[in-house]
């Protein structure tokens, strides 16, 4: 039994390292992620009936248990300092590091002059926004990870480093250094970062500002799970000390760490002579905003480790290696004005309006400042000198004021007492101010572009410009319009920009947008606090939307990640006349939601299966998408709904749970028994 288990998380151990391997460093992988949930599970079940097979380096213990209150992290020093890098602004400066690394190499060589005619073999990769990390292995274990720090002494942030799903807990090599310190920046890509501004921005009084600050944040954070559940990379950039290693060049050592399962700052160039350095950074400069992360610059290295040695360093800096930074991203500017805009769920935003100030080759002229709890926080005013920054795609916000450089005649900002769009009465919630009237204009712009986005229906012909005109024509008044446009043909017609393709495509868009899966529906109606994960649980939980729609606080607050806040909301919005306004119309116009349901006349219908320990005849997945064909459901977790529990080799801790619910415990033969029926 016990050897049978080894074996098993073995298998699993390397599957799923394998997989996030794949997944993180060569943007492909061999399991889906159903296929990688499923081993992840299998792996945690097997090793809660095992704990004698559970070792440190097993891909379930990334997450440890959260420092105590009010404690703090210990403080340990790097075997070799973290240096800081000589920072460039412009071409001329970075031809003369370069020169004066010509001439520094040549004056202990025979014959000096010709040696300083010879380019040297620069390397370049992007200098990465983030927040830097010093991991420390021992034959081959990560065993300690320190922050920056004063770059003599970090913080031990082991626990939290442990997290990070790409970085190795076990370097995948066969002769690993007996110990090497192996340093890169940790980062949130852009798109998980903007994932989780958006899941925030509702639930947050105070925003994620930027990528860096919120790395920066979380890894300061005394609980690894919350840290785990935020989206880190790391991304490797060098070594510290290293004890039990040869390499001649920073690109053998990039190699190195690849094979060791590192991921490696891209793309990574290399130039005989500095010309080429200045063509990557131009390159990678004009390429800003399509990079999967921040960059702030680029960062070229001497490739040659030998002539590292021999430049050696400064107080401060190495002499081979310098930064070349791009044009930055903030700027300071004058408040002209404070706005209020009205988004889609009636929220109420106050802007800046500014004087246009050119950011990295965009002229801003207004930025975000988040909400009315932060203004006040913050105190921005009318004719203030702020900070802006523009990071990528994300909205322009203010960072910081100027609050020394400020008139002392000026007033603190109030917020606005009613809608600014449609003088509607304003209800506040937390640091938030919302218009509480459905059918504001500004409000219905957002409603509509939000149920046509691709996540929700999907009607392209919905897109926010098109919506402009659609409202400001009165074409639509009310959300419920939407499925009156392909009745009023000549009149979308009238409108610039529609011609017969364009409005045939939307006749058939809408067309298609009438029946669509629970999960989408909800999602699209636009309530408050309801994203697509809660739209995806809450269908799978109702089913139906008639029984979503008559949920009481009880029933809601029983689903996965549905709280308190999130089920009154829910609640006041079915309750609003114009949701069943809206609704009636919907239906009028022939809308049939697609039930979450398993379909009927199965030969297994009305049950519901949860698998626990390993199959023999198939996989679990298998198992899974067998029952489901039959009519019945499925479930990853003990729960009162459950009505069949199979449990193969090793069931753990779900069996004791539905043997303590006295609920019906199958084994495999007996299950596959009842399939067959
Ligand atoms: S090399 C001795 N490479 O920039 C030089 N640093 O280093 C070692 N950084 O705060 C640094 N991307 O965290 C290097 N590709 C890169 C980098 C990089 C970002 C950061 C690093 C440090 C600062 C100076």
């Amino acid at each position: 039994m016990t050897a049978s288990a080894r074996k098993r998380i073995g298998e699993l151990r390397k599957e799923l390292e394998r997989a996030s391997e794949l997944y993180y460093n060569h943007g492909s992988s061999d399991l889906s992620d159903s296929d990688y949930d499923a081993r992840w599970a299998e792996l945690v079940e097997l090793e809660t009936a095992h704990p004698d097979l559970v070792t440190p380096d097993s891909p379930t213990q990334r997450v440890g248990a959260p420092l105590p209150k009010g404690s703090s992290f210990d403080k340990a020093d790097h075997l070799v300092p973290m240096l800081s890098i000589e920072s460039l602004t412009n071409e001329e400066e970075v031809r003369e590091f370069d020169a004066r690394a010509r001439k520094s190499l040549a004056s202990d060589d025979d014959e000096e002059e010709e040696r300083e005619e010879a380019p040297l073999h620069w390397v370049a990769e992007p200098k990465l926004d983030g927040v830097s990390a010093n991991l420390l292995y021992e034959n081959g274990e990560f065993v300690r990870g320190l922050s920056r720090g004063d770059g003599t002494t970090g913080e031990d942030i082991t626990q939290n480093l442990r997290t990070i799903r790409n970085l190795p807990l076990r370097l995948a090599i066969d002769d690993p250094p007996a110990r090497i310190e192996v340093r890169g920046e940790v980062i949130m890509n852009r798109d998980a970062f903007a994932r989780l501004q958006a899941e925030s921005e509702t639930t947050q009084d105070t925003p994620f500002r930027n990528a860096r600050n919120t790395v920066a944040g979380t890894l300061k954070l005394l609980d690894p799970r919350t840290v785990a559940r935020r989206p880190l990379d790391f991304i490797c950039f060098g070594i510290g000390h290293a004890e039990g290693l040869e390499v001649a060049s920073h690109s053998e050592l990039r190699d190195l760490l690849d094979r060791s399962g590192f991921t490696l700052a891209t793309p990574y160039e290399q130039s005989e002579g500095i010309d080429g350095v200045v063509a990557y950074r131009d390159r990678l400069e004009a390429d800003r905003d399509e990079m999967p992360y921040e960059m702030d610059g680029i960062v070229a290295k001497l490739d040659s480790v030998e002539e590292q040695h021999r430049l050696g360093r400064t107080a401060r800096a190495p002499r081979w290696a310098l930064a070349f930074k791009f044009a930055p991203r903030r700027a300071t500017t004058r408040v002209l004005g404070i706005t209020a805009q009205v988004g889609r769920t009636g929220k109420i935003t106050p802007v800046a309006e500014l004087e246009p100030v050119e950011i990295a080759g965009v002229t801003v002229r207004r930025a975000t400042l988040h909400n009315w709890g932060l203004l006040d926080e913050r105190d921005v005013r009318v004719d203030d000198h702020v900070e802006i920054e523009r990071a990528g795609d994300v909205i322009p916000a203010v960072v910081e004021v100027h609050s020394d450089k400020r008139d002392k005649k000026s007033r603190k900002q109030k917020p606005p007492t009613e809608c600014p769009t449609c003088a509607s009465a304003l209800e506040p919630e937390g640091a938030f101010l919302y218009c509480i009237n459905l059918d504001c204009p500004d409000q219905l712009k957002g409603r509509i572009v939000h149920f046509a986005s691709r996540r929700a229906l999907d009607i392209r012909r919905l897109g926010e410009k098109y919506v402009d005109q659609l409202i400001d024509a009165g074409l639509v008044k009310r959300l419920e319009d939407v499925y009156t446009l392909p009745d009023r043909k000549a009149e979308v017609l009238a409108l610039d920009r529609w011609g017969e393709k364009s409005y045939d495509n939307l006749v058939e868009e809408l067309d298609r947008a009438k029946s669509p899966p629970l999960a989408k529906f909800v999602l699209a109606l636009g309530i408050r606090h309801v994203g697509e994960q809660t739209a995806k649980d809450l269908a799978d939980e109702f089913d139906t939307l008639d029984a979503l729609r008559n949920a009481d606080e009880e029933a809601l607050v029983g689903v996965h990640g549905v709280g308190e806040e999130v089920a009154a909301s829910l609640i006041h919005f079915f309750a609003l006349e114009e949701t069943g306004r809206f609704l009636d119309a919907a239906f009028a116009a022939g809308l049939s939601i697609e039930s979450s349901a398993a379909p009927a006349g199965g030969s297994l219908d009305g049950m519901t299966f949860c698998f626990t320990g390993g199959m023999t005849r198939m996989t679990r997945d298998a198992a899974r998408a067998l029952v489901e064909e039959h009519g019945a459901r499925t479930s990853s977790s003990i729960t009162k709904k459950v009505t069949h529990v199979v449990a193969g080799e090793g069931a753990g801790s779900k069996l004791a749970k539905a043997e303590k619910l006295g609920l019906e415990v199958l084994t495999e033969d007996e299950f596959l028994e009842i399939v067959e029926r």
